[in-house]
């Protein structure tokens, strides 16, 4: 299949007080169109700076980091943003919301907000503003208004890192069913070594100051996925390991 994302030999720096910076060094990554790759690593690592880079909100970076075989210039809306907190607008309704990041030229608005409430499983509260509605439910609206922009790729930056376990699983749940209808390409920013296994076809552990890549594994655990199965656990403490190698913790105290 077509990498839909390459990078290569990608690095970042900021400076600092001064000082120079290295968030992200020789970064090389393919991402093949339809996949999920979950990136994982410590906080501060470089994985939202990387991510901002692949949405074109940051330009300043040395190497190459290109979208359907063209250097990104800026943000587009064939790339889809989904962060950790839902960024809804507390004035706005969740279909004011949603129409509101909706191109003017979307010919049917009102059938494309419809569709994706529906899809996220939020029939009937189309009229709720956002502090009416659960953590959850709020970052399934934010699922919703990312994907009715039809987006080729989507990149989600710790999508439920605020959420409770049950929730968590709920929506990764709900994630892989709308890929399963309509298989978009996603980078899964991370820290949830278990959410980054179930849902990625491959799974890119990074290492801090600065960020690189230390392994990228594949998961070859076919689908649906077991989060129990024997081969799952295998995988776990494999990246686990890789995980808290980082740390100074000892490994013993860590699972
Ligand atoms: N605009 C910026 N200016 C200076 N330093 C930054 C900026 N953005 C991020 N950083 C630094 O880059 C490093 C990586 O940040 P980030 O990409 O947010 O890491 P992660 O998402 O993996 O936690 C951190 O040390 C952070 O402080
Ligand atoms: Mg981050």
């Amino acid at each position: 299949m077509a990498e839909i994302i390459k990078i290569s030999g990608l690095s970042k720096s900021f400076e600092r007080d001064g000082q120079r910076l290295d968030v992200l060094n020789d970064i090389t990554l393919g991402i093949e169109e339809g996949q999920i790759v979950s990136i994982i690593g410590g906080s501060g690592c470089g994985k939202s700076t990387l991510l901002r880079i692949l949405a074109g909100l940051d330009t300043g970076y040395a190497g190459q980091a290109l979208f359907e075989g063209r250097a990104i210039a800026g943000p587009t809306r064939k790339i889809g943003f989904i962060f950790q907190d839902h960024r809804l607008l507390p004035w706005l309704t969740v279909e004011e919301n949603m129409r509101f990041s909706l191109p003017e030229g979307e010919p049917d608005k009102d059938g494309v907000i419809k569709k994706y409430i529906d899809l996220v499983g939020l029939k009937g509260f189309e009229k709720s503003y956002p502090k009416q509605l659960s953590g959850g439910m709020a970052q399934r609206v934010a699922v919703a208004r990312a994907l009715a922009n039809r987006p080729d790729t989507l990149l989600l930056d710790e999508p439920f890192g605020a959420l409770d376990a049950i929730t968590k699983i709920h929506l990764q749940e709900e994630l892989l069913s709308i890929w399963n209808r309509d298989p978009v390409t996603m980078v899964l920013v991370t820290h949830d070594i278990d959410e980054a296994i179930y849902l990625g076809h491959r799974v890119v552990v990074m290492t801090p100051r600065p960020g690189r890549i230390k392994k990228i594994h594949d998961v070859e655990l076919g689908r649906p996925k077991s989060r129990t199965s024997s081969s799952f656990v295998k995988i776990r403490e494999v990246i686990y390991k890789e995980f808290f190698a980082e740390t100074d913790l000892p490994f013993a105290y860590t699972i």
